[in-house]
């Protein structure tokens, strides 16, 4: 593969080389990833690659944005080195059958809501691992299982990859950055503020001593006040499993995760409790 052998040559040189896996119509979240690689790396690659084996909904597959004259134009600015843009064929040239199963993992949250979706960044990261054999590899918080189910796999797998989390990335009114957002409406936008401020207020409460149970009940009250949201979930969970909490113990590995749909676009957002 050619970028493989393009990368050998700078490894040999003893330049560090850093990995932003993506899916493309980028946005500063991904920006600050491509940054956080610059200021670690010689060397940043940055793969675009909408992978099919991690959506569950096809009408999600369909209508992912592809804005990649852009995306090029901004990795340009950004002064990304490589810009990997394989096709399906190139990532799945086989039937493919090979399963990576994250254990209670998987199951929570995200995995329950969208059975299979870890498996398929499992297998596609591992491919990009192979293919890339980036020294670093960024990845969002706003996708916080995500990390942690790619921390496992660098674990479990021995990947020699130190693994980088970058924060969260916001509008101005605290809406997180994702490429998803292209699909809301102005009104969406600014309406679904209310889900960074769900967190905040939780996360106040929590602070405050305020139970888990009325916490999430005050949670739900507040999407209730929009008919235009429907909340999938609104959960305290521990960061090992991501299993839900009834009460804290490790403010630390804590987090307070959401997902809800504003119309038919699914949005997802998380603070750590104590960071
Ligand atoms: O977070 C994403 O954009 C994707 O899940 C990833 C990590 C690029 C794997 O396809």
């Amino acid at each position: 593969m050619a970028l493989r052998s393009k990368l050998a040559k700078h490894r040999l040189k003893g330049n560090k080389i850093g990995l932003v896996p993506t899916m493309g119509a980028l946005h500063n979240g991904h920006l600050a990833l491509v940054n956080a690689s610059k200021n670690q790396c010689e060397i940043t690659v940055v793969s675009i690659f909408v992978n099919p084996a991690q959506f569950n909904n096809a009408e999600d597959l369909e209508k992912y944005p592809n804005t990649i004259e852009k995306d090029t134009a901004l990795l340009k600015a950004a002064g990304c080195n490589f810009l990997f843009l394989p096709s399906v064929k190139e990532i799945y040239p086989n039937t493919h059958d090979l399963s990576i199963s994250f254990g209670a993992l998987e199951n929570n949250l995200e995995g329950r809501f969208r059975p299979g979706h870890f498996q398929g960044v499992g297998l596609v990261v591992s491919k990009l691992f192979n293919i890339c054999q980036p020294d670093y590899a960024f990845f969002g918080q706003k996708d916080l299982q995500q990390f942690f189910v790619i921390n496992k796999l660098i674990d479990q797998l021995s990947f020699p990859i130190d693994l980088k989390m970058v924060e969260t990335s916001r509008e101005e009114n605290g809406l997180a950055m994702s490429s998803r957002n292209l699909r809301l409406s102005e009104r969406d936008k600014s309406e679904a503020s209310l889900i960074n401020q769900s967190l905040s207020i939780a996360k106040k409460q929590l602070l405050e001593g305020v139970g888990i149970k009325t916490v999430i009940e005050n949670a739900k009250e507040l999407f209730a006040t929009n008919d235009r949201f429907t909340l999938e979930y609104f959960e305290i969970v521990e960061t090992d499993n991501f299993s839900s909490l009834t009460q804290v113990t490790n403010p630390k590995k804590t987090a307070i995760c959401v997902a809800a749909y504003i119309g038919k676009v699914r949005l997802i957002d998380n603070l750590f409790l104590n960071y």
